[in-house]
């Protein structure tokens, strides 16, 4: 026998194992002042290009002044219990048929937080006959998800349609066991690479297979397509999704999530999503504020449009400076590069400290030794000046790389 505390006091894990050298600088680092393009890191003005802030909505004046007009008016306890119990109001149900209206779909239902709300949906919709069939690189919380389903799963490699009708035909001849269904999850926009989800070539299966399909478009939604409504509106596939989740913590600048589908299907899970029944509903000043959210994007496309400039401007940029940007086709900027884990840390120091660039950075055991990915999210708030700042920094800090300047011993302690 042995003592749990013993053990995972001694093993922090695959992200904690750094933590006494890199907590408060490269893990847990704290950003300070306006929430926006540029903010204070350890006292230093930074370009920030680390919030899913795509819209720039997080800090727009007529965002911020309607928060604080929700909050006065309800205080943040307001209503008290889960929906089913004693926390419903008309407004919960208006922002849901808001969202219902503007993803195209004849019901929706709120959730108070996407990583609960997400795998409490899987959770109600499969059954232990029912399979899953998943892209590899799903979200954390569509594979804890997952991983309370007691049926069979089967993965395809990321945005491999190939693979996918593979893991369908075999889902297809245990389903026909099992006498269950098939649910298909994949994401809208993969908020790593950047991809989107195929999901109309995943949705063209279902004239071989007979499956249902669950996005998770946390990244898309608010800003792709003609009006913003996300991922499979831009792929022209509104109809052929069955469920469309998404966060507010993204493009909304607030909290909370969604999901949306048919009216028969909604009134399922309202009775059965367990991370909404047993929990307190989400906040009128959270509803509120989204439902203005929700006016304003329906109202200014000029948000949109900054944002894909920005977007054109930074990965144009890179691209003609010779920068391996992958396959991106949403804002979501992965620049991948080659180099060690003392490499990377001694050039995300470098962006930082002397170039005042501050963007998140990927590297082993995340993904495969040699490798590293800068992933930098562009807003509707950044400016040309911080984009052409930062493509310059990288420009330099890139030959430098290639140079073999950046030295593991030359990494101060950065913890504190
Ligand atoms: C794809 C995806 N799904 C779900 C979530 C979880 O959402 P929340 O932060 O609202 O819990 C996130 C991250 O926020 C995400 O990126």
């Amino acid at each position: 026998m042995s003592d749990i505390f013993e053990r995972i006091t001694q093993d922090l894990g695959p992200l904690g194992q750094h933590m006494d050298r890199a907590h408060g600088y490269f893990s847990f680092p704290k950003l300070e002042g306006e929430l926006g393009a540029r903010m204070k890191f350890r006292e230093k003005e930074m370009i920030v290009w680390s919030l899913n802030n795509y819209l720039g909505l997080v800090n727009h004046p007529e965002v911020r002044k309607i928060d604080t007009e929700a909050a006065a008016k309800y205080g943040m306890g307001n209503p008290m219990g889960a929906r089913m119990m004693s926390g419903n109001t008309d407004m919960h149900d208006e922002l849901e048929n808001v969202l219902a209206d503007f993803t195209k779909r004849e019901d929706a239902m709120l959730l108070n937080f996407g990583y609960q709300g997400v795998m409490s949906c899987i959770d109600a919709l499969v059954n232990r006959h029912d399979i899953i069939v998943y892209d590899k690189e799903c979200h954390a919380s569509i594979l804890d998800g997952i991983r309370m389903h007691v049926g069979h799963t089967y993965s395809f490699k990321h945005n491999d349609i190939k693979d996918c009708e593979k893991q369908l035909a075999r889902a297809t001849k245990m389903a026909e066991k099992t006498g269950g269904g098939i649910l298909v999850i994949t994401e809208g926009v993969y908020g790593m690479d950047g991809q989107q989800g195929k999901l109309k070539e995943i949705a063209e299966l279902k004239k071989k297979f007979n499956f249902r399909i669950f996005i998770d478009d946390a990244h898309g939604f608010g800003y792709m397509g003609a009006t913003g409504a996300g991922a499979d509106e831009a792929q022209g596939c509104q109809a052929d999704i069955d469920l469309y989740f998404s966060t507010f913590v993204k493009s909304m600048g607030s909290i909370g999530a969604f999901i949306a589908g048919p009216r028969n299907v909604l009134k399922y899970l309202r009775y059965n999503v367990r991370s909404q029944i047993f929990a307190k509903s989400l906040p009128l000043i959270v509803v509120e504020g989204m439902l203005r959210r929700m006016e304003m994007v329906k109202s200014m496309p000029e948000l949109r449009e900054k944002l894909w400039h920005n977007v054109n401007r930074l990965q144009n940029g890179l691209r003609e400076r010779g920068f391996d940007i992958g396959k991106t086709n949403s804002p979501v900027t992965p620049v991948y590069m080659k180099g060690d884990v003392p490499e990377a840390t001694s050039m995300v120091m470098d962006l930082r400290e002397n170039y005042r660039i501050f963007c998140s950075i990927v590297v082993y055991p995340v993904i495969p030794k040699g490798e590293i990915i800068y992933r930098i999210i562009p807003t509707a708030v950044h400016s040309d000046q911080d984009i052409d700042e930062t493509l310059r920094a990288f420009t330099e800090t890139k030959k430098k790389l290639d140079e073999g300047l950046y030295k593991a011993a030359d990494i101060p302690d950065m913890a504190g």
